[in-house]
């Protein structure tokens, strides 16, 4: 069961929870130290130079270099030191570890999708292993959500038509609440769930027992050969009408407009929908859209397999 007790803060139950937590009560005690400074200023000039009181109202020196500087400097490495830790915080959020296990999430009024490499499929549950990276690669089937879990410190906007990304790794065994973080319709506060962090070898039982679907690898696989993608695309080598797609992801590829772009989740996703948006030089612009053919799962299962073609398919980006 999830720990419903009263506290100020969730549990920290991520690598990154304590250093986001410090830099909060970093930040705290900048802002309530000034904030005490000068409240306790105020009251005490309030009370020294009220009516009647008998003190030197003398007009002072208009110019001390001294104060002047210092309300200069001070400020300016107080907010230089927030600017530093919280980019270097935020950078680290930024970049998935390599070796991170890669889950699928899709948003939707009003519930989360989340599909295993092995294939397992949870709704509004998941279950991830202590001690591993875990990256969660997110799209939306409608509106705008936003997947927030307190107790490790990561929310990340959930865009529909544009993946994203959010990785964290577990310290601590245990249920954590998972919310929508997004108002996004009626249900938007029953839009939540749990994740359930295992031991590793109870991860890997737990993976073993459900009933796993197929991987997302070998269902894109399936999908790419139904859909007679390889018609065009005929890899190992061999000419065919549309570009290979061996080592595509990861790889900057040129386009007929002269333009250059990476090969990321986003073009992949937009080649497949979009084909003529951004054609590869030394092609026709005939490809077909799959608009109606492949929904945003199977996008995802088309990608992992592309991804699996590419020797920087374990590379990603967030
Ligand atoms: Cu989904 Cu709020």
């Amino acid at each position: 069961m999830i720990d419903e007790g009263f506290r100020l803060f969730p549990e920290q139950a991520s690598t990154v929870a304590p250093r986001v937590d410090a830099l909060y009560f970093f930040l705290i005690a900048v802002c309530g130290s000034i904030t005490l400074l000068v409240a306790v200023l105020i009251v005490y000039f309030a009370v020294k130079y009220r009516r009647d009181a008998r003190v030197d109202r003398r007009r002072r020196q208009a110019h001390t270099y001294a104060i002047e500087t210092a309300w200069i400097v001070i400020p300016l490495v107080l907010t230089m030191i927030m600017f530093a830790w919280g980019a270097s915080l935020y950078f680290g959020m930024s970049r998935p570890p390599a070796g991170a296990i890669e889950i699928d999430v899709l948003g939707r009024q009003w519930m989360w999708k989340f599909q295993h490499p092995e294939g397992n499929r949870e709704i509004n549950e998941l279950h991830v292993p202590r001690g591993r990276p875990v990256r969660l690669r997110m799209i939306s089937e409608d509106v705008i959500h936003s997947l927030y879990v307190p107790a490790f410190r990561v929310k990340h906007d959930v865009l529909p038509d544009r993946y994203t990304g959010l990785w964290f790794e577990a310290t601590k065994t245990g249920e954590y609440h998972l919310f929508c973080a997004e108002y996004c319709g009626a249900e938007h506060s029953r839009m939540r769930g749990r994740v359930v962090v295992l031991e590793p070898a109870d991860y890997q039982a737990w993976l073993g027992g459900g009933t796993a679907g197929l991987p997302p690898v070998e269902a894109g696989r399936r999908l790419f050969e139904q859909l007679r993608c390889d018609t065009c695309h005929r890899g190992g080598g061999l000419a065919g009408r549309g570009p290979p797609l061996e080592n595509v992801f990861g790889s900057e590829v040129r386009l007929a407009d002269g333009r250059t772009v990476l090969a990321d989740e986003d073009y992949l996703r937009e080649s497949i929908l979009r084909p003529q948006a951004k054609v590869v030089a030394g092609f026709e612009p005939i490809m077909p859209t799959f608009e109606a053919q492949v929904g945003e799962e199977g996008l995802m299962h088309l990608i992992a397999y592309l991804k699996s073609l590419s020797s920087q398919g374990g590379t990603t980006t967030p």
